[in-house]
């Protein structure tokens, strides 16, 4: 069974029980706080278990692109290693929501994995929880009695906690679980040893394939658990081991989800892959392999490369297939980008944004892989030089730490070098450095969210700020949150509200609460935790239950920059090309920035083009048209854009201005005479083949002006003409006449001098030496050392100069005595004295220095030759 028919039967046989089947979410969430990555099944459901939002069924199938770089077994360093754990990966799951119960769950399991899978049952093992006297858990008799019937009962085992109780998190829905493991291993192993014995021990032929979670508790801040008002089901099935199982193999990277990627790094590197655990190339390969998927997904789903957050975690990820190629299957030059192409063609069915975004994402790759190889050179330089200034045979840890925290060098690529050349390297000082900085970040991050305190138990938040901007509303919940950085802040959720929650790009409104009685608290931001729209504010207000007014401040800069951002993406198809698409936007009151896909710099008759179609589409005063609930159909019908990496849910809201129709939740205008008019600031990249233009509108424009102005009048005063152009030409033309009626000067000057210094040399033996310190300027003395070279064999000339601030030093050789001295090491010698360096040939070379008073020494350093 291919992958491919893997995947789809599961698919299948789930449909045929009645399940809806919904495509993944995005493997990068957006509107989650507590979690950058899908990182399971039910991440996209969390909202239902919570009794957040309601389902669109009870019963629910998919598989997820899910990524994991951190926990028990997938810290990042450790992917490669083992044949069995990866970044990305793909979950099948099914659930119920207040549906199916253990029964049905159990039995569905066991018919699809013995019946459709046709897995042989004597390979099949299961574990159910023990129950946990701490906690007041009972052992889970229920899904015991419902496994008897299908599998022998020494088949089912008792598992602990911390494998049969499954968390979310810290807080929120959790249950007992049972897992379904499956024991790979030839009929000798296993006559050796029981599969019963290995279950949970790591063993990498007898794995975990699917745990079946019966969620019905929620775990509070406090640690205390709550009965969940409705039971669920969340199963999830690890894709790749299924995969591995089905097909018969011993390693996950042996399965087709993997093999014609590893073909392709085979024929790009011209290494065979053996599979062998401890063989660096082969960890270099699974390495590479399994970093492509996560990183190739991210980017479809819209998250580059980065310095901070998600973006961050791509980068390392891909830094480090870069890294492996590099050290241990010499790839000196960018080829991780060509796998993308197999990908694609591997998985564009089944996750068809892949297919999409292919030329993206290849393009993005490839940028970084030649970005991070010039830091890999450029480390290597430095460590080179490090090794060279050492004045014992080890690299202390701060220095190791300083390559790797600010130039992001590998400490395993430092430390392999450092032992190739007899260097070793000071590891526990690294360490320190390292755990030092983690700590500082650590107590940066850390949070304490409290349980949310319950006043009210209204329906979700309706949010009305799309046609009011102050309402009466009233607290249903809040809660508190104390982090080192904001110190404590707390969150309120209402009834109602018309402040619009961070997302899409647009900023959170931030306003007032104001009391009955005249309290007015201020409102600093707005977000969106799952469904929840949470308004944060310093304080929180007297008599909770009361009704308050609340009231949005300074939403329309920011509505006008939204719709600008609408035009300015349809005005840069129309000059561009319809290639163009938007790749990111951050829209506030102060300005706008869109990222978009175009592969050069716009020119700036493009820009003024565009800047052009913008303000005529301003001027023409075009009412908004919004739809605020039609179905994707209608709207894609319509010709709206949608934007990539975005979930859209069946009813989706389309603004239109004119022509311009977009899929968008943010606040807008209602004329776009509103806007009053566009400026653009800036043009420039973001990544490979991604732009970034930003404008602003209104009030800013206005200042802009102003500022133009006030300058422009200010350089008339200065230059006492109208004309500023004419005028600043004539200056320039000016200024290179004299510069070059100066240049000539100095040299008549220097040319007068030749034949002083020339009076100067003395007879050291058979050879002539000049040393002497002179104010004229480098370029000066360049000429005459080479005139004094030329007319003065067999001599040596060493000239220390003062011109301006900075020291500096020059030797020249005569050229018949360049075997016996090398300017270039006797001018590296005598920049020590004046804190310099530099370098040149065997017959002329300058150093520049920091410490002008150190000449003197360099002097008597000089004349000592
Ligand atoms: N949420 C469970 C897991 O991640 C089952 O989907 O294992």
């Amino acid at each position: 069974m291919t992958s491919q028919e893997i995947r789809q039967k599961y698919l299948d046989f789930f449909k045929s029980k009645g399940h809806q089947i919904v495509p993944s979410a995005p493997i990068v969430l957006k509107d989650d706080p507590t979690l950058m990555f899908s990182n399971s099944g039910m991440t996209q459901f969390k909202d239902f278990f919570l009794g957040y939002k309601e389902p669109s069924a009870t019963r629910i199938a998919d598989t997820q692109k899910c990524l994991r770089v951190s926990g028990k077994h997938n810290d990042l360093d450790d992917v490669g290693r083992d044949t069995y754990h990866h970044t990305m990966f793909e979950m099948l799951g099914n659930w119920s929501f207040g549906d199916y119960f253990k029964k049905d769950a159990i039995a569905w399991a066991w018919e699809l994995l013995t019946e459709v899978y046709q897995i042989p049952k004597e390979n099949i093992y299961v574990t159910i929880f023990e129950g946990d006297a701490s906690e007041n858990l009972e052992r889970d008799q229920e899904a015991y009695d419902f496994w008897k019937a299908h599998i022998a009962e020494d088949r089912i085992i008792n598992g602990n906690k911390k494998d049969n109780f499954w968390e979310m998190g810290d807080q929120g829905p959790c249950g007992p679980c049972s897992e379904i493991h499956v024991d790979l291993r030839s009929a000798e192993e296993k006559a050796k040893v029981s599969g019963k014995e290995l279950v949970n021990q790591d063993h990498p032929q007898v794995v975990e394939i699917w745990n079946l979670v019966f969620m019905q508790y929620n775990r509070k801040a406090d640690g205390s658990l709550e009965a969940l008002p409705a039971k669920h089901i969340d199963t999830g099935m690890g894709f790749e081991r299924l995969c591995m199982a089905l097909q018969g193999k011993s390693s996950n990277y042996d399965t087709d989800v993997f093999t014609p990627l590893i073909k392709k790094v085979e024929e790009i590197s011209e290494k065979k892959y053996t599979g062998k655990l401890e063989d660096e190339k082969d960890i270099a390969i699974r390495v590479i392999v399994d970093h492509i998927r996560a990183v190739s997904f991210a980017i479809a789903d819209g998250q580059l490369p980065s310095n901070n957050g998600a973006g961050y975690v791509i980068r390392r990820i891909l830094r480090r297939a870069i890294r492996y190629g590099f050290t241990f299957l010499d790839q000196k030059e960018p080829f991780i980008y060509q796998l993308v192409r197999t990908l694609v063609f591997q998985m564009g069915d089944a996750f068809p944004e892949l297919q999409k975004q292919h030329h993206l994402v290849e393009n993005v790759i490839k940028e970084e892989e030649a970005s991070f190889l010039r830091t890999l050179e450029q480390g290597l330089l430095m460590l080179d030089a490090m090794m060279n200034n050492a004045t014992e045979k080890e690299i202390s840890g701060a220095k190791a730490f300083e390559l790797y925290d600010t130039y992001g060098f590998p400490i395993d690529l430092t430390a392999l070098i450092l032992a190739e050349k007899g260097f070793t390297l000071d590891e526990k000082g690294f360490e320190e450095n390292l755990q030092k900085q983690k700590e500082r970040s650590r107590a940066a991050a850390q949070m304490k969210t409290d349980d949310w305190v319950v006043l009210r138990d209204d329906e979700e938040t309706e949010f009305i700020g799309y046609d009011i901007l102050e309402s009466i509303v009233r607290i249903t919940k809040y809660r508190k949150v104390e982090s080192q950085k904001d110190g404590t802040l707390y969150q309120l959720v209402f009834n109602t509200t018309p402040f619009y929650p961070e997302g899409g790009g647009q900023v959170g409104d931030k306003g007032v609460l104001e009391s009955a009685n005249g309290g007015v608290i201020y409102i600093r931001d707005t977000k969106k935790e799952n469904n929840l729209i949470i308004h944060i504010t310093d304080t929180l207000p007297e008599n909770l239950t009361d009704p308050f007014k609340a009231e949005v401040k300074v939403r329309d800069l920011t509505a006008a920059n939204h719709t600008a951002t609408h035009l300015l993406h349809q005005a840069l198809r129309e000059v561009l090309g319809t290639h163009v698409e938007q790749r990111g936007s951050k829209v506030d009151m102060d300005s706008l920035r869109f990222d978009f896909s175009h592969f050069q710099k716009m020119t700036d008759e493009e820009l003024c083009e565009v800047e052009a179609k913008v303000n005529e589409r301003i001027q023409q005063k075009i009412d908004l048209q919004e739809y605020r609930k039609i179905s994707m159909q209608q709207a894609l019908d319509a010709g709206a854009m949608a934007l990539f990496g975005e979930k859209y849910g069946n009813e989706v809201r389309m603004i239109q201005f004119g022509d311009s129709k977009e899929l968008c939740g943010g606040t807008h205008v209602k004329n776009t005479g509103d806007i009053w008019y566009f400026k653009i600031v800036s043009e420039g990249a973001v990544a490979a083949g991604i732009r970034r233009v930003e404008a602003i509108t209104r009030d800013k424009v206005r200042e802009y002006f102003y500022n133009m102005e006030h300058q422009t009048e200010k350089l008339t005063e200065v230059l006492k003409s109208k004309d500023l152009v004419k005028s600043v030409e004539k200056i320039l033309d000016e200024n290179a006449a004299l510069k070059a009626k100066l240049e000539a000067m100095k040299k008549e000057k220097a040319k007068g001098e030749i034949q002083n210094w020339k009076n100067e040399f003395v007879q050291a033996g058979d050879k002539q030496l000049l040393v002497k310190r002179t104010s004229l300027d480098a370029a000066s003395v360049k000429d005459i050392v080479f005139q004094l070279k030329k007319d003065l064999p067999t001599s040596v000339i060493i000239i220390l100069s003062d011109a301006g601030e900075k020291p500096m030093i020059s030797v020249g050789v005569s050229e018949d005595l360049e075997a016996q001295y090398h300017a270039g090491n006797i001018v590296k010698d005598l920049a020590k004295e004046i804190q310099g360096g530099g370098g040149g040939n065997p017959g002329f070379a300058t150093a520049g220095g920091k410490n002008l008073a150190g000449l003197d020494n360099a002097l008597q350093k000089a004349k000592a030759i």
